[in-house]
Parts: structure tokens; C-alpha cells; sequence
């Protein structure tokens, strides 16, 4: 009997991972994605060269650690179903072990579907093969991309035109399946599903042990765009805590179409919302403005805040929105918007937020500590501007 208890103990030992969904990611992921800059032109080289400048920068010590490799680096699969990179990533084993070198994590691209967003192989029928080969690899992160996936679904609900969930029951059963194929590998890689919220991945994203999911399609590097997703996340903060974040897409930061102002308010809204902060930009580039919107401590420290909440509206008044995040030690984060085109204030009672007798306020952009404060507080934007706030006791 005790022989047979401890050959089941090893057995179970042995294939239960020895780490957890939420261990994998106890605060959202941090670290850069090559598409936003590189989109389908990315190489070898521009990843050591990001592996390279998140060390010099200083950006893997502010906590920016996963260097992702996004679409297009995939080459052809052999006859024995290998997939293999393209002529662009020479050996991405030495490409994970440069990137592991650094201190750093290694991140990769698919898609559940025959082919990528891009065009190139996908996992369709390969998943166990292509987790194995990228657990080998070292590869700590995947993002997974449902793309050509799609005419699967299309084809499952006109063979079942009575039921409404063929192409969802479809699509989540096969982010289901490289999930399980990942975390039968043993190795630990986070699990980023990248389906731009189809079907409420907050729902059962966590459920098959995804890490992060998108929750909207696309963002670009557009005002427009960028506000468009962020406050539409309004009313998912339920659904996102340690180990499973909701995912409003990359960051722009640094690719210089919007002004110093909307990256701020870019920046301020995506930690409010406890998002995965993965740079976009091309970093052997950034100007020092860049650079202390990336790693503000402060800002760094609300997204990453042990307590784990993600941050939802509190009032929305016209072009003026004002957003709060519960933080660890009874703290809130504020977020004051102005999307309007001509300067506004903004205001925010503290009273309304937990504090009727008022409390220490410090103004994350400015880095300064304002004292005590009671009542409204008051802050006066320019135009596309924000203002961050952490309140205490
Ligand atoms: C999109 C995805 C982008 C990027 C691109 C690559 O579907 O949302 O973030 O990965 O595919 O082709």
C-alpha cells in the first residue's frame, strides 16, 4: 500500500508542473514585442540589438524582462513536421540562449490556425511538436495568434448552422489545446492568447490556463486608436488578477506619432488597467522623453502593484474621464484624462474615492509629493494630457 501511495505521489510529481498559472505571472508581463516597429521585417539582429538595449537602458531593471519575437520568423516545416525559422533567424536556440545571457526572457509567436496573420506556418495539427521544439528553444512566453484559425470557424458554424457556439466551442478548444500541449512540456511559458477578444476570452481564458489575453483588436500608433481601446476596457477589471490579465494590445511608446502628451496619457491608462506592459518601440533609439514615460517607477510600481487589481472608470464627463486603481496598503491610484482639443481641469474627489479625510497625494509624472490633501483635487491638462496620482493615508 505505502509502496503504492509513493509511486503514485512520484507519478503525479512528475507530471504536475512544478510552477502555477499565477506564479507564471503574478503581475502583468513586462518587457518588448518586435512588431509595433518591426512588423514583418524583424531579424535576429534587431532582437539582440533589444535584448541588448533593455540591458543598457535600463529597461530590464525597471522590470521590462520578456524580449518577444512577433510574427514572421518562421521558415518551412520538414518532412517529419519540424518547423523550422526562416532565413531571417538563423538558430533561435542561440537566439534564446543570447536573450538568457542577458538576464532576460525569450518570447515567441504562433497561431492555432494553418498560418499566421502574416502568412507564415502556423500550429494547426503540430501543436505537442511545436511546444516541445520551443521548450527546447528555452522560450518562456508565447503569444498565440488566432488569425487563419478563423475560416476554420466559419466552416465549423456552416456545418452547425443550429448552434450558435460551433466557431467559439471551435476556437476556444484549440487555445485549449496548445495550452495543455505548453504545459505539458514542463517548462514554464506564459501563455498570451491573441484572439482581440472574440467571444469574451476573460471568460474562460483563465480556464485553460492562459496567462494574458487581448481583449480588442489592433492597436496602431494613433491617438484615435490608442483611446479608442484603452477606455473601452471600462468594466473588465472583475476579470483580470494575479496569473490572468486582460491585454489591451502594446505599447506605442516611442514610435512618434503621437504627441509627448497622448503617449503620457497612453501610458498612465495602460498601468491604471494593470495591462502587460510590452514596449513597442524601437529601443537603440529612444529619447530620454520616451525613456522616463517607459520607466517611471512610480507609474511601473501601480501596474505591477502586489495587490494585483486592475484599475475601471470612476466618472466619465463629457471628453474628461477620470479613472481609479486599488493599490496594496489602502492606497489608490488615480488616472485624470483630457481628450479634449483645448486645455480642461480635471478633478477627482478624494472623499468619493475612500479618503473622507482626505490624504497624501504624489503626482506620479511630476514626481513630486503634493502633502496632505482633502476634498477635490484639482489638476489642469493640456489637451490629449493626463495627470497620475497615488493617494494614501
Ligand atoms: C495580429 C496581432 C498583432 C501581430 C500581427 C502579426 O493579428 O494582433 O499583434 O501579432 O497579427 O501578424
Amino acid at each position: 500500500m505505502r509502496l503504492f501511495a509513493s509511486l503514485l505521489c512520484a507519478l503525479l510529481l512528475s507530471v504536475a508542473p512544478a510552477f502555477s498559472q499565477t506564479q507564471l505571472a503574478a503581475t502583468p508581463p513586462m518587457g518588448w514585442n518586435s512588431w509595433n516597429h518591426f512588423a514583418a521585417h524583424v531579424t535576429d539582429a534587431d532582437v539582440r540589438s533589444a535584448a541588448d538595449a533593455l540591458v543598457s537602458t535600463g529597461m530590464r531593471d525597471a522590470g521590462y524582462v520578456y524580449v518577444n519575437v512577433d510574427d514572421t520568423w518562421q521558415g518551412k516545416r520538414d518532412a517529419q513536421g519540424v518547423l523550422h525559422p526562416n532565413e531571417r533567424f538563423p538558430d533561435m536556440k542561440a537566439l534564446g540562449d543570447y536573450i538568457h545571457s542577458k538576464g532576460l526572457k525569450f518570447g515567441i509567436y504562433s497561431g492555432p490556425g494553418e498560418k499566421t496573420c502574416g502568412g507564415y506556418a502556423g500550429s494547426l495539427g503540430h501543436e505537442e511538436q511545436d511546444a516541445k521544439m520551443y521548450a527546447s528553444w528555452g522560450v518562456d512566453f508565447l503569444k498565440y495568434d488566432l488569425c487563419s484559425f478563423q475560416d476554420n470557424m466559419h466552416k465549423a458554424q456552416a456545418e452547425h448552422p443550429n448552434d450558435p457556439n460551433a466557431a467559439n466551442n471551435l476556437m476556444i478548444a484549440a487555445y485549449r489545446k496548445m495550452g495543455d500541449a505548453l504545459k505539458a512540456t514542463g517548462r514554464p511559458i506564459v501563455y498570451s492568447l491573441c484572439q482581440y477578444g472574440v467571444d469574451q476570452p476573460w471568460k474562460w481564458g483563465p480556464g485553460l490556463g492562459a496567462n494574458m489575453w487581448r481583449t480588442t483588436d489592433d492597436i496602431d500608433d494613433s491617438y484615435g486608436r490608442m483611446i479608442a481601446i484603452g477606455f473601452s476596457q471600462a468594466g473588465l477589471s472583475k476579470y483580470a488578477g494575479p496569473g490572468h490579465w486582460n491585454d489591451p494590445d502594446m505599447l506605442e511608446i516611442g514610435n512618434g506619432k503621437m504627441t509627448a502628451d497622448e503617449y503620457k496619457t497612453h501610458m498612465s491608462l495602460w498601468v491604471i488597467l494593470a495591462a502587460p506592459l510590452l514596449a513597442g518601440n524601437d529601443l537603440s533609439t529612444m529619447t530620454e522623453a520616451d525613456k522616463s514615460l517607459l520607466m517611471n517607477k512610480d507609474a511601473i510600481a501601480i501596474d505591477q502593484d502586489s495587490l494585483g487589481k486592475q484599475g475601471d472608470r470612476l466618472y466619465e464627463s463629457g471628453d474628461l474621464d477620470v479613472w481609479t486603481k486599488p493599490l496594496s496598503g489602502g492606497r489608490v491610484a488615480v488616472g485624470l484624462f483630457n481628450r479634449s482639443w483645448s486645455v480642461r481641469e480635471v478633478s477627482v474627489d478624494l472623499g468619493q474615492i475612500g479618503f473622507p479625510n482626505g490624504g497624501s497625494v504624489r503626482d506620479v509624472w511630476e514626481k513630486k509629493d503634493l502633502g496632505h490633501r482633502s476634498g477635490v483635487v484639482v489638476e489642469t491638462l493640456p489637451k490629449h494630457g493626463a495627470a497620475l496620482l497615488i493617494v494614501g493615508k
